[in-house]
């Protein structure tokens, strides 16, 4: 059976289920706990210990995501957290300081390969959660760009792959270096390993191909090929991974590109860093350039060119979501126009000129079979759910 953390609070045991306060043991009300108060309740002593609380448990889930490829939280209540961290600094400016998490990406790389320095950072993108956030990324490019009601803007609408996002480098036409995306800054050297998927060209097609290409995109284990190896690693006594995520990140994360060949990955081209020369002049056509290079693209993006659009795109991306046979967790919006794009820049980590547009995090009805409760050194019990698959 699927075991579950029922509970991700710290100090769930001591607070009330419902999170309101509950009388200590002297009789007098315990003192509310900061993390359970609505940010825009919170005195400015509050927020500073609050955000201090999150900055340490943020950063420790970073590190269990991406250099340990073991998270013990669901995204979505990753999104949630650092949606709280943003809001206390947004009504706390003076808690932004230089080491603020809006400024970084990811994580610093492991140690365990050889570190490679992008030669263009690789940034990480904005979420919009509701509609009404798509119409203010709409609108906020509309005010930036200065364009009146009746100029369309065309989008390249496409899935967000949940896979891990790698930087491909080739010169001369021939993939030199495959770099993870770590910190935005410098991520890790997995050259070799990239070297054994299908989906990455060892050589472009094509004969005038700029001199030096980084193709951006997104390493992905296929949801049966997830299954199949937990079986394989169940027989074997290995590790056992939470999602094809991981698995995809595992796999790759090899000392020895022996195991990468043997796991199947894919990979998707999405994006760009350096090139010498641009061979196109809107992201579609650039990710068309891609495929008659030899990359796969994904086949469900679109050409969008309005909000309305956009909404359906989602709305029907999020349908289908369940048979894809890859793990989406929400869709991703760009300006077409690259000229567009370059005139909106970016701010802080993420580009102007796009949004992700999250889905929220997958249902499903089961059965609790059990409750296990486990007594921690201190005397803090842990409940976990045990569930049905
Ligand atoms: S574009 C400037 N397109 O999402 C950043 N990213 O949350 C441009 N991702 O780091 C990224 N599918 O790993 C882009 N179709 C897609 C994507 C995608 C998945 C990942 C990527 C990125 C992360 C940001």
């Amino acid at each position: 059976p699927a075991l579950c953390r029922a509970s991700t609070s710290l100090n769930s045991c001591q607070q009330g289920v419902d999170g309101r306060d509950k009388p200590g043991h002297d009789g007098k009300m315990a003192v509310k706990n900061p993390s359970l108060i609505p940010v825009s309740e919170l005195t400015a002593k509050q927020a500073k210990a609050e955000h201090a609380r999150l900055t340490a448990e943020i950063a420790q889930h970073d590190k269990r995501y991406y250099q340990e490829d073991r998270p013990s939280i669901t995204d979505a209540e990753y999104d949630e957290l650092r949606a709280r961290y943003n809001a206390i600094e947004e009504r706390f400016p003076d808690l932004r300081t230089l080491e603020s998490l809006s400024l970084k990406v990811g994580a610093a790389p492991s140690g365990k390969f050889k570190k490679v320095r992008h030669a263009l950072p690789m940034l990480s993108l904005d979420n919009a959660f509701s509609d009404e956030d798509v119409v203010d990324f709409v609108a906020r490019i509309r005010r930036f760009l200065k364009l009146d009601e009746s100029e369309k803007i065309a989008f390249s609408a496409e899935p967000k792959i949940d896979g891990l996002s790698m930087s491909l480098r080739y010169e001369g036409g021939e993939l030199v270096t495959a770099a993870t995306r770590g910190d935005g800054t410098e991520g890790e050297d997995v050259t070799a390993n990239i070297r054994t998927l299908d989906d990455v060209p060892q050589k472009l097609k094509g004969k005038a191909v700029p001199k030096v290409c980084e193709v951006r995109g997104e390493v992905y284990m296929t949801k049966r090929a997830f299954l199949q190896l937990n079986e394989r690693q169940k027989a074997a006594g290995g590790q056992i991974f939470a999602n094809p995520r991981n698995s995809a990140a595992g796999s790759l994360r090899q000392k020895d590109p022996s195991i990468t060949a043997s796991r199947p990955l894919g990979f998707f081209a999405y994006g760009w860093g350096e090139m010498s020369d641009m061979p196109a002049d809107t992201q579609t056509g650039a990710i068309k350039w891609f495929e008659a290079c030899g990359f796969k693209t994904n086949p469900l993006t679109r050409l969008c060119r309005s909000t309305d659009e956009l909404i359906a795109f989602h709305r029907k991306i999020e349908e289908g979501r369940a048979r894809l046979d890859y793990d989406i967790d929400g869709v991703v919006y760009k300006i077409d126009r690259i000229d567009w794009q370059e005139r909106l820049g970016f701010v802080s980590r993420t580009p102007r000129w796009a949004v992700a547009h999250k889905f929220p995090a997958e249902r499903a009805t089961t059965v609790m079979r059990d409750v296990l409760i486990t007594v921690g050194r201190t005397g803090v019990l842990t409940p976990t759910a045990q569930l049905e698959p």
